[in-house]
């Protein structure tokens, strides 16, 4: 299966992500993590894209084409991928289309992780991430078993920089100007399902499953 997961910061797509990886063993891409990877390594694509992401703002379509174009060439991405946080823009989501169609492959299904921007600060200010695993904790809605350490290696858990209700409005202001009209991109393909992602996490997986059996 190839995917694409859609949604505001806070939607889930991280959260899910790794469910429907080890279900169908897809490779899992997430370009706000390896970004991130990069920022924290200070490798040269690590230094330019560092400011927009603190400012909440993408990084130009040039820089995560190419992150992509790279990671597709690993070997477990051939039976299938899972694209979370990828394509952002019209832009993004055309070059990604050309990919494919070098490779006589087409996109399955995208996964619209529809929410109301109320509920995502709440999910954003209380999130924990385990970095080096991308294993994620919320304060309130999934607690580690024992605070600020996580679970599986008992390494620190740490908060994102751009996990702020400041940049969290320039993050929402960036989805809707530039992101939503990828959905319509999609829609106009008749690929797009779309999820209840305001539900408990569990709701939202048996949605994801449903679509993904369907
Ligand atoms: P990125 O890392 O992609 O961030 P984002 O899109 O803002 O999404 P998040 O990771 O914040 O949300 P999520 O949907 O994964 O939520 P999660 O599952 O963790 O991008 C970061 C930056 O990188 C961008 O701002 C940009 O600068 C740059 N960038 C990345 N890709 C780019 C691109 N393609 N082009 C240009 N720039 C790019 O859940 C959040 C919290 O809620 C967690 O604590 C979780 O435990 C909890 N939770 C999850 N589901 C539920 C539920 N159902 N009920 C209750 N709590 C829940
Ligand atoms: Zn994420």
């Amino acid at each position: 299966k190839r995917l694409v997961l859609i949604g505001p910061p806070g939607s889930g797509k991280g959260t899910q992500s790794p469910i429907i990886k080890d279900e169908y063993c897809l490779c899992h891409l997430a370009t706000g993590d390896m970004l991130r990877a990069a920022v924290s390594a200070k490798t040269p694509l690590g230094i330019k894209a560092k400011e927009a992401m603190d400012k909440g703002e993408l990084v130009s379509d040039d820089l995560v084409v190419g992150i992509i174009d790279e990671a597709m060439k690993k070997p477990s991405c051939e039976k299938g991928f899972i694209l979370d946080g990828f394509p952002r823009t019209v832009v993004q989501a055309q070059k990604l289309d050309e990919m494919l169609q070098k490779q006589g492959t087409k996109i399955d299904k995208v996964l619209n992780f529809a929410i109301d921007d109320s509920i995502l600060e709440e999910r954003i200010t209380g999130r924990w991430i385990h970095p080096s695993s991308g294993r994620t904790y919320h304060t309130k809605f999934a607690p580690p078993k024992v605070q600020g350490v996580d679970d599986v290696t008992g390494e620190p858990l740490i908060q994102r920089k751009d996990d702020t209700p400041e940049v969290l409005k320039s993050r929402l202001e960036a989805f809707h100007k530039q992101t939503e009209p990828v959905i319509d991109y999609y829609a106009k393909k008749g690929v797009v399902a779309e999820l209840h992602a305001e539900k408990p996490q569990k709701d939202v997986t048996a949605e994801v499953q449903k679509v993904l059996t369907s």
